[in-house]
């Protein structure tokens, strides 16, 4: 498998590359580019963070969990190459030090890159933007300072100039169809083998081929399989080429999402639709992890603690799964059988997730113990239709309570035909007893978990009675 990209503005060719690289590891290692600094090497803390641009426009990512096969055809800037050639810093940069963004210094590459990516892309929420980014030195006062200093600075011509080299100097199918033949004797197989298909139709081929392969979409769980359970992945199939599985179709009825959508594009869809929904995902992780993480990755884990899977759930979601030719569909909750049990057959894959338009009564509520970039403790969804002051409809579903996220069957029998009231919401608490019981761990104790969906129960009957409930807006 040979891969090219352009490094800092000089293209790189890669031949027989072992698959399962990551970029941090080939830079630091191979390149000698050690700007890229190496924390937690599991996609916290933003030290690693590089600005990856492509066809879709400039995203900053954390290059520790990130494989090179990733990148093909695409253009990467590390801290190193962010600087004009003739040593004048990026506004970013100079925006640090005339702010004195900079103590120990560890962090600074990875919050450069961050800054750098989104002053490319004229992103100003700075809070959103470097939630991902973890500095242990300075308060981080002076690091905000220094991004907004550098909001209004024109985008320097030696970034931008990525752009031409993306459109016309690598023909992105060249390597991808090379890779999606099977290994053959002219392309022997080293392990891990890897393909590379180019469309869902290719994808569907290989796979029954090959039905014991990992599938490896944004890599934000198996980059972890390797940097920190040191697994040997013993044949891979890379989805980033199935430009076919990244479309997002909005349509008067209907709203689907390719598998292989990623979380900043899911949430910026789901914005308008059902901002509850987008609002959760703007804690899911960081910026960096929601610019790789899909959709199709976060259901097929089958986590109980993921968070997309019980809001949509909540909106009566469809599962689109393919295997070879033939295609089925179930609604999403009939997916998650058990605890790392899903229903999905050998060589069968996700394909999209999709859901009818509707009236927007979704209320997605996130518990975690930090507020941004933490896995939830537990995560409401709810989705209660009100006709005539009587609830008419209900779908109730909850992450981190169960083996999988899970529906509340009881507790929206005890609203369904009752009036919508206090009385009714109160009479539904005990319900929650017969649909769960929660484990204890780390995050939350079993006890904690029934109080706070209980809870969440009672704030979402004053969040639709117009009662503010956001931590973000309550004040005294
Ligand atoms: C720092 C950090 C923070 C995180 N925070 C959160 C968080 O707040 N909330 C949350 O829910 N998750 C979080 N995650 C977990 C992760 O980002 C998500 O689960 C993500 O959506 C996985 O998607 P991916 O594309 O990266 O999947 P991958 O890592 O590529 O794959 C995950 C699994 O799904 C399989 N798979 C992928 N695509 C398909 C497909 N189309 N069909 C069948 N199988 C497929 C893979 O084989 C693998 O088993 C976090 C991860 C990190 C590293
Ligand atoms: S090293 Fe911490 S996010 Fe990559
Ligand atoms: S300056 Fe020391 S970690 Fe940020």
């Amino acid at each position: 498998m040979t891969i090219t990209f352009h490094l800092n503005g000089e293209e790189v060719s890669l031949p027989d590359i072992e698959p399962t690289t990551t970029l941090l590891d080939w830079l630091r290692q191979d390149r000698g580019l050690t700007g890229t600094k190496e924390g937690c090497n599991e996609g916290d803390c933003g030290a690693c963070t590089v600005m990856v641009s492509d066809q879709t426009g400039a995203r900053a990512l954390n290059a520790c969990i990130l494989f090179l096969p990733q990148l093909h055809g695409k253009s990467i800037r590390t801290v190193e190459g962010v600087a004009s050639p003739d040593g004048t810093l990026h506004p970013a940069q100079q925006a640090m030090i005339d702010h004195h963004g900079s103590q120990c210094g560890f962090c600074t590459p990875g919050f450069i890159m961050s800054m750098v990516t989104a002053h490319t892309n004229g992103a100003t929420d700075h809070d959103d933007q470097l939630a991902g980014n973890l500095c242990r030195c300075t308060g981080y006062a002076p690091i905000i300072r220094a991004a907004k200093a550098a909001e209004n600075t024109p985008v320097p011509k030696w970034v931008t100039g990525d752009r031409s080299f993306i459109f016309s100097e690598i023909s992105r199918g060249e390597v991808a169809d090379r890779g999606a033949e099977p290994p053959s004797a002219s392309h022997p197989a080293e392990p891990p083998a890897a393909l590379r298909p180019t469309s869902s139709d290719a994808l569907a081929a290989t796979y029954v081929q090959h039905p014991n392969a990992t599938l490896i979409a944004g890599a934000t769980d198996v980059g972890l399989w390797v940097t920190k359970q040191l697994r040997d992945l013993e044949e891979v199939i890379f989805l980033e080429g199935c430009a076919d599985l990244k479309e997002i179709t909005v349509t008067d009825s209907e709203v689907r999402f390719g598998a292989m959508a990623d979380m900043n594009r899911v949430r910026a869809t789901l914005a308008p639709l059902h901002p509850s929904f987008a609002e959760m995902l703007r804690r899911f992780a960081s910026q960096q992890v929601r610019a790789a993480a899909t959709i199709g990755g976060n259901i097929a884990n089958g986590s109980p603690i993921g968070d997309s899977p019980p809001a949509l759930i909540a909106l009566r979601a469809q599962l689109h799964l393919r295997q070879g030719d033939s295609r089925r569909q179930i609604p999403l909750e009939a997916f998650f059988l058990d605890y790392g049990k899903q229903d999905r057959a050998p060589g069968e894959f996700v394909e999209a997730v999709s859901f009818a338009r509707q009236a927007d009564s979704l209320r997605v509520y996130k518990l975690s113990k930090r507020f941004d970039q933490d896995i939830s403790a537990v995560l409401g969804a709810f989705n209660v239709t009100v006709v005539d002051g009587v609830v008419s409809a209900a779908c109730i579903a909850f992450g981190g309570m169960a083996a999988s996220p899970k529906r509340a069957p009881h507790v929206e029998a005890a609203l369904i035909g009752q009036p919508w009231s206090e009385a009714t919401i109160a009479a539904a608490q005990a319900a929650f007893d017969v649909d769960f019981s929660p484990m204890s761990d780390m995050r939350a104790s079993a006890s904690y978990r029934l109080e706070v969906a209980r809870n969440m129960l009672a704030r979402y009957f004053d969040d639709l009675n117009g009662t503010p409930e956001h931590v973000l807006e309550v004040s005294a």
